[in-house]
């Protein structure tokens, strides 16, 4: 088979480890050839390809990024776009389509696959807010750098008698948030899921500073006071329709010394999550996907996932990943709860 390789949305710590699997299984073990399509869905959409064979993926497993390049193009937002795409692939002979991606692309996946085109999807987020399976690479990678910097605030934040806050990624859901906070002894975890009281912010704050430490507040930037809204960034809008967020941990800190009189500062991780060499955790499970996503082209299961179940690698259909978003349950936000204050 010829197979095209496409890695699109928000890039994360281990794309080039599912890269180099699905070619090194593909070519070595199946004897099939691959394409790889160039920037997301912009690829099969503009006929950007480039070579993807056992060259191409040595030496990647250990780099961040995706040899392959990123985008958030969206094809059913561009007129023509999926008549174009089923022109292109036809065009290039492609028998079959693997894509890695998020909400969004597998998003575009699913609607591609329920009008015939062959594809298998791999999941991937720093977020992990994918449905149908358990983790998503790039997340415990993520999830290691914001407790690497939560660690490093804390003997600042003691020695200047300040309040410290930490504005981690996850528009809809607080898993980078939770894990980092809980891994690194945040006396205050802010999600999306759960909006916030700003007096019990602030009492919490006031606690810490009794027992004579430095508070350490980790915050989603999705994250909402009671009363409120997300903070935006007045940058407009993406191809999928999500505005930029950002300011969530400015506008706490103003509210905190504005309210306790300490003083307080924010620290804005951005994209430093993203970047840089995946954990061993993500390296595996990156690896892992990519096997099992050849294995599926190869029995042709189309329109289907991998999904990491347990310690198990299984395949769900596409459609399970996207339709709805695997968010922090109540029960293991009030875990964390007890180390508030
Ligand atoms: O979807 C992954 C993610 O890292 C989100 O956590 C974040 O809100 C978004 O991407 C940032 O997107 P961009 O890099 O396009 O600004």
């Amino acid at each position: 088979m010829r197979i095209g390789v496409l890695t699109g949305g928000g890039d994360c710590p281990g794309l080039n480890a599912v890269i180099r699997a699905v070619v090194r299984k593909g070519v070595g073990v199946y004897g099939h050839e691959f394409v790889g399509y160039r920037d997301g869905w912009r690829g099969p959409l503009d006929g950007l390809t480039m070579e993807l064979g056992v060259a191409q993926v040595r030496g990647i497993l250990p780099r961040g990024g995706t040899i392959l390049g990123s985008s958030r193009t969206n094809p059913f937002a561009v007129e023509g776009g999926v008549e174009q795409i089923r022109f292109n692939l036809h065009a290039a002979g492609i028998d079959a389509l693997i894509a890695v991606g998020g909400e969004d692309t597998l998003g575009v996946a699913t609607r591609l696959s329920e009008l015939g085109v062959n594809v298998v999807g791999v999941p991937k987020t720093i977020d992990n807010d994918l449905n149908a399976t358990d983790y998503t690479f790039g997340f415990d990678t993520a999830v290691n750098i914001a407790m690497e910097a939560i660690d490093r605030l804390h003997t600042t934040a003691e020695s200047h008698h300040r309040a410290l806050i930490v504005e981690v990624m996850g528009r809809h859901a607080g898993w980078i948030a939770l894990h980092s906070g809980l891994a690194g002894g945040a006396n205050v975890i802010l999600i999306p899921e759960v909006r916030f009281s700003i007096e019990r912010v602030c009492a919490y704050v006031e606690s810490r500073f009794q027992s004579q430490y430095a508070p350490i507040l980790v915050v989603s930037e999705g994250a909402q006071p009671e009363e409120g809204e997300m903070v935006t960034l007045e940058k407009g809008v993406d191809a999928f329709g999500h505005v930029r967020l950002g300011g969530i941990g400015e506008w706490l800190a103003g509210q905190i010394e504005h309210r306790t009189g300490k003083e307080a500062r924010t620290t804005v991780l951005g994209h430093i999550q993203r970047g840089g060499t995946p954990t061993a955790f993500d390296r595996v499970l990156a690896t892992r996907f990519g096997l099992h996503a050849i294995d599926a082209v190869q029995h042709g299961k189309w329109g289907s996932m991998v999904a990491l179940q347990g310690a198990q690698i299984v395949t769900v259909p596409l459609s399970a990943a996207t339709e709805k978003l695997k968010t922090v349950p109540p029960e293991l936000y009030a875990e964390a709860e007890v180390f508030f204050g």
